[in-house]
């Protein structure tokens, strides 16, 4: 039987938004898996803290992922500090809660909120994934002929987004609509991407909503009924990353859950 299953050890990783929740988790995942890793997050972010923990298998790199030469700095991080770049995580996010038209007070969505939403969801992770490619692209492939993975966060908000998540979806939604062709712009030169859509996990993001929305999203969570800890999102970020027939697809890590309107 042949074993195709990739070591973490050994590979550089780049966590876009790895100062906080999903991508931090995935950072300290990863790290402690052997790889080593460039923490891409805002200058504002706990990124250097992180660093001074996790120690010289780690490197940050002050970025806002949707500026093209803050990315491509990002980029010379990882190739100076560990001389290449194997896989890209894209976790860096925001959400914003505004219904379409507020027809109790008589005003529409900002148009400026709705585009800042899908320039750091959706536009933030194509650039990270473009500049990216361009790094990996340089890689020796491996006996799969291998070169990189691209790994995206969208939501099961790109597929059930709820009232007054409609920015929020709309970029989630433009992550999964890109998945498959960005794989099939990048399968003749060894690089995979996938997406995940995780449901509700206890990160800075969700604990922000008010605690009767919270309680209401765990009940309708078939199982099990709690939030998701951000090492089970790490988890399958490594199991992605492990698992070269997984290419082109979005898998949800929800519970079952299927938010209602
Ligand atoms: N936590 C959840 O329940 C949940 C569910 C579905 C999807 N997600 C998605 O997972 C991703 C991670 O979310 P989280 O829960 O860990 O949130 P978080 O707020 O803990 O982390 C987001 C990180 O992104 C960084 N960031 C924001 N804008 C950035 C920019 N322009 N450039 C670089 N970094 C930027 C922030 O500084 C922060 O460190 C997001 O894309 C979010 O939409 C989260």
């Amino acid at each position: 039987m042949s074993n195709s299953i990739r070591a973490i050890k050994g590979l550089v990783a780049l966590v876009t938004g790895g100062a906080s929740g999903l991508g931090e988790a995935t950072v300290r995942r990863l790290v402690q898996q052997g790889a080593s890793v460039v923490i891409c997050d805002l200058p504002v972010s706990n990124g250097h803290k992180l660093v001074e923990e996790l120690g010289e298998k780690c490197a940050f790199a002050a970025a806002d992922v949707t500026k093209e030469k803050d990315v491509l700095k990002a980029l010379d991080v990882a190739k100076t500090n560990f001389s290449k770049l194997d896989v890209a995580v894209n976790c860096a996010g925001i959400v914003i809660g505004c219904k379409t038209y507020n027809f109790r007070k008589g005003f529409a969505h900002s148009l400026e909120e709705f585009s800042k939403v899908v320039n750091v969801n959706t536009i933030g992770t194509f650039n990270v994934i473009r500049l990216a490619a361009g790094l990996m692209g340089k890689n020796q492939p491996d006996e799969d002929g291998q070169k990189g993975v691209i790994i995206n966060t969208a939501s099961i908000a790109a597929f059930d987004g709820q009232c007054g998540q409609v920015a929020y979806s709309a970029s989630k939604g433009g992550i999964v609509g890109m998945t498959l062709p960005i794989s099939r712009d990048m399968a003749s030169d060894g690089i995979r991407c996938c997406t995940i859509a995780p449901g509700p996990f206890s990160t800075s993001i969700m604990m922000g909503l008010p605690d009767k929305v919270q309680a209401q999203l765990v009940n309708e969570i078939p199982f099990p009924k709690r939030y998701g800890y951000p090492d089970e999102y790490a988890h399958l970020v490594q199991s992605i990353i492990e698992n070269p027939m997984l290419n082109g697809c979005t898998i949800r890590i929800d519970g079952a859950l299927r938010m209602r309107p």
